[in-house]
């Protein structure tokens, strides 16, 4: 079994310059695969908003359904850093409510960490969900549960106030506690000058190759997502295609009589056919009478 990596792994791999590599995971199956294929972390994305419950952004995901998802991928990963992702709402309140939800993640769905979007703003949060023990993650630049102020989804960090802006946040998030951070959508210039300024891991998901490692949503690099594509996916596989095909030719086969064929069923326990034959004869001539 594979060991599952910490925090200081994480750390050393940044001074190491060795990248780390994680992807979503909102499902038992995927989470299995993920662990399969090596992957460093999984995070158990607000996104699952979109790509498991066809909402048009994460403002409406709930704690439960973050929990459930997380428990599911704890069962298909076990021994995969895991990241759970707080919710609107689960957090901005105020600083006990962002404790409390935090807690959630780590007794009820055993991940390793959480995340939650945001910069100066949320530091007395994640300064208080470190006071108690939890590992917190940053996430700046595209921060999508305020893509409402931010006016969409929107790359940001364009223009030097902006770059700047996010200097300035990427340095409190480390400040408060942060084991790492998240820059989502930011041009590649900026997010190297935070990778260099900060001694945190900083990832990337569109924001450049120097960053101390990249996720991508799994539903987007597996081609399943279909409402839009974000300028930064690379699709790694076409299995929105692939599962159209296929339940194109089951449901062909059904209505043509071509499955289920004889090797799909089972045999009735040898010498009872006959005896089977012989008891429903008996049984029609009854009802004859
Ligand atoms: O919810 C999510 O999937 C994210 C991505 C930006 C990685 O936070």
């Amino acid at each position: 079994m594979k060991k599952k990596l910490t925090r200081f792994d994480l750390q050393n791999m940044k001074g190491a310059g060795k990248k780390a590599v994680w992807v979503t995971a909102y499902d038992f199956w995927t989470a299995q695969f993920a662990e399969q294929a090596g992957m460093d972390m999984l995070l158990v994305g607000d996104s699952l908003g979109m790509c498991i419950y066809g909402y048009e952004g994460t403002v409406p995901v709930t704690m439960d359904q973050c929990i459930y998802h997380s428990e599911a991928v704890r069962r298909g990963a076990p021994s995969t850093f895991i990241i759970g992702d707080m919710p609107f709402l689960s957090y901005q309140v105020n600083t006990d409510e962002a404790v409390r939800n935090a807690g959630r993640f780590f007794k009820e769905a055993k991940v390793d960490a959480i995340k939650l979007e945001g910069g100066r703003r949320v530091c007395p949060q994640i300064r208080a969900i470190s006071d108690g023990g939890m590992l917190v993650m940053g996430h700046i630049g595209l921060t999508p549960q305020s893509s409402g102020q931010l006016g969409g989804f929107k790359a940001q960090g364009r223009t030097v106030e902006a770059a700047l802006e996010l200097m300035e946040d990427a340095r409190a998030v480390q400040e408060a506690g942060a084991f790492s951070i998240l820059v989502e959508a930011v041009p590649p210039e900026v997010c190297k000058i935070i990778r260099d300024d900060l001694t945190i891991p900083v990832y990337s998901i569109g924001a450049g190759v120097d960053a101390d490692g990249q996720v991508m949503i799994c539903s987007d690099i597996l081609g399943i997502f279909q409402a839009f594509t974000a300028k930064f996916v690379k699709k790694y596989a076409n299995l929105g295609a692939e599962t159209l095909k296929a339940m194109e030719a089951y449901a062909d086969d059904v209505r043509k009589g071509k499955f289920p064929e004889a090797q799909h069923t089972y045999n009735m326990v040898e010498g009872e056919l006959p005896k089977l034959k012989t008891a429903l004869k008996k049984i029609k001539s009854a009802r004859k009478k």
